[in-house]
């Protein structure tokens, strides 16, 4: 049995002992079954799946080695949340501060990482993380602000059956005009579910919860347990008690909990998916994970009792634990209305200001760097192309971003290089912000909550602020990925000319920009125009030939209409289908037929179908999920589907009830991680054992002493 826990010496490691973390990521498709209903393609890392979490303390130099062996797809990679201040070339997402990678190349991540906390890597090309490219990222502090005994490290996530490559075609149609985003097929925890966490009792766990999903927020909780939230997206906070908390796809949170006494019972802890974000909610989905707390081998692992209403902590109500005050007026406000409509290409697009994203010929940061600052191109938004949404941001100015929400769906929104104060959020349906300047109508807390990826309500608003102190080129965007793909985006250009002073790109990143099946200029306007070695400089404002997106519809046929239009046809096939049916069948018996909400037909309703309280509509599918996943359900009236104990325990349960090993040295407990995770470490200069592809780790235990 391998024994994947370890104990890190932290107390060891001073911060005055930065050490060099590298990591081999040879990225392929491999395949895997994590909620054991369908096996499918994934991609993996050094042929495993799920891909290892990556674990450095602060100070220390992160090296991450990308080798795409995808064959079929390029790929990029994004380290969520951290701030790359020095370092914006590494950010990550394809065509914004890099080429993506294509098949066959590699491509150096290389950067300093100076803030603690709880993160997470992703593919930042094309949609494409939700096929299994995102694993957690943990930065260890020596320093933290509270006492724990051990730590256990958590993602949650929806899960698609299909590849991205099938599902993105499909969901920017025009046979979706309402724009309708696929619906997850299952919730995970760890990358798996019915996972059991052994509790020594009395003692206190921090427990990091990071949501690497693609689309559902996860309302999550532990049976009888309260949580002590010390950290919201890599912030300090003021301890906070609670008894669920939200997260948004994205968002990070870690808590203390106090490990009971008593160890007669076992007691679940639930993810379950926020499913007022889906269009419709098939029979077949269970919303839930659950995994357990296991505090006795030999009591059974119930299944969760039902709940009437999900009450989550509200994140803007937390303070940070630094007590930073409110930044100053803002220098620039900017003001971005979300909308959702059709283009005539039929589908349904996101925009910011009546502007969908649509990614540049030029890398925006390659515009920046070769961009001639001496005609005062650099910092003149147009060279970066209308359809980037560029703003330029000036140096060390404070920013405030009003957010209004206009259409009828939640939006986690996340902002790379910062995070940013939240200075107001309205609950649903309160309408866009409309008490510009007021600052006394503001509801923050007193400092205000930062964090970097926060949940607006439907037809809601928020008000955020941010200081410019970071040059580099910035995404703030919808964390859903279909809405990344839909072009919910903007691209803040930060301190442009002092990032083309200060920035010395790798060789090995504008190779990436060649490969034998395509050149993508690293010169340039959006629209690939302009030089940087003295012609005209006039060239830099012509934009002809930049990608656009589709037209705009004419006017009178609206995203409404052709959502009726498509939905009558639909209507009329799904009428002929089932009179034939009917008419070929055996007579049937007069069971009563289930009518789930957003059934067959209402796709293009928004919101509403979907249940407040986890609800599981349908008493035959939720059978099929406990077979299949041994979770908890509920249904509309917050009853208990027949009750079972779960026996079958997946992939992984080796690891978690493993005792924590010992060892001698912080060097030792290194080595034995690198040896799971295909990861060295040097420090000092000297490269030790090059560690060898280990299995599937599902929790660690990382233990201070
Ligand atoms: Cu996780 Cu563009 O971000």
């Amino acid at each position: 049995m391998r024994m994947l826990s370890l104990i890190v010496l932290l107390s060891i490691t001073t911060a005055a002992y930065a050490a060099t973390v590298v990591y081999d990521f040879n990225v392929s498709w491999v395949t895997a079954n994590p909620d054991g209903l369908a096996e499918r393609q994934v991609i993996g890392i050094n042929n495993q799946w799920p891909p290892p979490r990556i674990d450095v303390q602060v100070g220390d130099r992160l090296i991450v080695n990308l080798l795409n062996s995808l064959g079929d797809e390029d790929t990029s990679l994004h380290f969520h949340g951290l701030f790359m201040n020095g370092s914006a070339h590494m950010d990550g997402p394809s065509m914004v501060t890099q080429c993506p990678v294509s098949p066959g190349a590699s491509f150096t991540y290389n950067f300093t990482v100076d803030q603690p906390g709880t993160y997470w890597y992703h593919s930042h090309n094309k949609g494409q993380y939700p096929d299994g490219f995102r694993g957690p990222l943990v930065i260890h502090d020596p320093k933290t602000p509270f006492q724990y005994d051990q730590e256990l490290v958590l993602t949650v996530s929806d899960w698609y059956h299909e590849r991205m490559s099938v599902l993105q075609p499909r969901f920017m149609s025009k046979y979706n005009p309402t724009g309708a985003e696929p619906v997850p097929n299952s919730a995970l925890m760890n990358d798996t579910q019915n996972l059991t966490m052994p509790m020594i009792p009395e003692r206190t766990y921090l427990f990091r919860i990071a949501n690497i999903g693609a689309f559902a927020g996860q309302y999550i909780w532990i049976e009888d347990h309260n949580m002590t939230v010390v950290e919201m997206d890599g912030v300090y906070v003021h301890p906070t008690e609670t008894s669920m908390i939200y997260l948004a796809a994205a968002q990070r949170c870690s808590f203390l909990l106090k490990a009971k006494k008593e160890t007669s019972r076992n007691f679940p802890i639930i993810a379950s998916m926020d499913t007022t974000l889906f269009d419709t909610i098939p029979p077949s989905l269970n919303p839930n994970v659950t995994s357990y707390l296991l505090y006795n081998n030999t009591a059974p692992l119930t299944s969760p009792s039902p709940l009437d209403s999900f009450t989550p902590l509200d994140d803007t109500h937390l303070r940070p634990h630094d007590n930073v005050g409110i930044l100053p007026l803002p220098d620039q406000a900017i003001t971005l209305n979300i909308s959702m409509n059709n283009l005539a290409s039929g589908a349904n697009y996101a925009f910011f200001n009546n502007i969908t994203y649509v990614p540049p010929l030029v890398p925006t940061l390659y515009t920046v760097l070769s961009s001639p600052n001496s005609s005062q191109m650099t910092t003149n938004p147009s060279i970066y192309g209308t359809y980037t949404h560029p703003y330029i941001l000036s140096h060390n100015s404070i920013i405030q971003l009003v957010l209004n929400n206009l259409d009828s769906g939640r939006h986690p929104f996340h902002l790379h290089g910062h995070n940013f104060q939240i200075l107001h959020r309205s609950g649903p349906d309160e309408g866009p912000w409309s008490r510009s300047g007021n600052e006394s109508s503001y509801n923050h807390e007193a400092p205000p909550m930062r964090r970097d990826t926060l949940l607006v309500e439907p037809n809601g608003n928020a008000v955020i602020r941010f200081k410019a102190d970071n040059p580099g080129v910035w995404l703030f965007h919808c964390h859903i990925e279909w809405h990344i793909i839909s072009g919910l985006v903007v691209t803040f250009v930060e301190a442009p000319s002092v990032l083309q002073q200060t920035l010395e790109i790798p060789e090995d990143h504008y190779a990436a920009c060649k490969s034998k099946n395509r050149v993508i200029p690293t010169e340039g306007n959006a629209a690939g125009r302009g030089d940087s070695n003295g012609g005209d400089p006039k060239q830099w404002l012509v934009l002809d030939g930049e990608p656009k997106p589709p037209g705009e519809l004419h006017s009178g046929f609206t995203g409404g209409g052709i959502a009726a239009l498509v939905m009558s046809c639909l209507a009329g096939i799904l009428g002929v289908a089932v009179v034939a049916w009917y008419g070929f069948s055996e007579p049937v018996s007069a069971e009563p037929i289930n009518s789930p909400a957003g059934a067959a037909g209402e796709s293009g309703s928004s919101s509403g179908s979907g249940s407040e309280s986890g609800v599981y509509p349908d008493a035959d599918s939720a059978e099929k999920s406990v077979e299949n996943s041994g979770g908890g359900l509920f249904d509309g009236a917050g009853a208990m589907k027949t009750p079972i104990s779960v026996v079958k325990i997946k992939r992984g349960t080796e690891a978690v009830e493993s005792e924590a090993l010992s060892f001698g040295s912080e060097e030792e407990a290194v080595n034995a991680v690198g040896r799971g995770m295909g990861m060295a470490r040097r420090s000092g200069g000297e490269v030790n054992k090059k560690g060898k592809k280990g299995e599937g780790v599902d929790v660690d235990a990382i233990t201070r002493v």
